[in-house]
């Protein structure tokens, strides 16, 4: 038997197979719960056939392509599940594009991309898509902490 530790959800997306312990980043790249009032449900160290997992369900809602990248630079073993009227009408995994711009702040303080004078948006070169690996495409600095530095 198939065991439901979370309800289905009637529409929305399912972003499952979030490597276990990221779902917070995940919520924190959704906006949840500051700047969206969606309804959320989250599951964590749920146990799946390749060990355990995190899964985020947001109720009434779709990813723009800016945070599914997002989420692909913290779970890049992530589905989106689309959802409508109880059905997976779609299912992809994400997938990191080759280049990021506008979504990392690099960690190099004299980075031209951190420059107020004269502000250019924040591009890096993507190294490696899972574990991600990225590199600044100015000054080419790989911040470790991407999670951190995500805008
Ligand atoms: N789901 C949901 N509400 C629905 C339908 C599905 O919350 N009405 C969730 C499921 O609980 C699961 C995810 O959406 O976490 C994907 O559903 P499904 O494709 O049916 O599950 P699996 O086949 O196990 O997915 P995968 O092969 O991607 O692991
Ligand atoms: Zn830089």
């Amino acid at each position: 038997m198939k065991e439901l530790k979370v309800q289905p959800i009637k529409n929305g997306t399912v972003i499952d197979h979030i490597e276990a312990g990221n779902a917070v980043k995940v919520l924190h790249i959704l906006g949840i719960p500051k700047t969206s009032s969606s309804s959320v449900s989250v599951a964590m160290n749920v146990r799946s056939k390749l060990g355990k997992k995190d899964i985020v369900k947001v109720e009434n809602r779709e990813l723009d392509p800016n945070e599914v990248d997002k989420i692909a630079l913290i779970a890049p073993k992530a589905t989106i599940n689309i959802i409508r009227n109880y059905e997976v009408a779609e299912k992809y995994r994400v997938q990191l594009p080759d280049e990021i711009i506008g979504i990392v702040r690099c960690s190099n303080p004299t980075c031209v991309s951190n420059s107020k004078k004269e502000p250019v948006s924040t591009r890096f070169i993507v190294v490696e898509k899972d574990p991600p690996r990225i590199k600044c495409y100015y000054c080419e600095r790989e911040p470790d902490d991407i999670a951190d530095r995500i805008i």
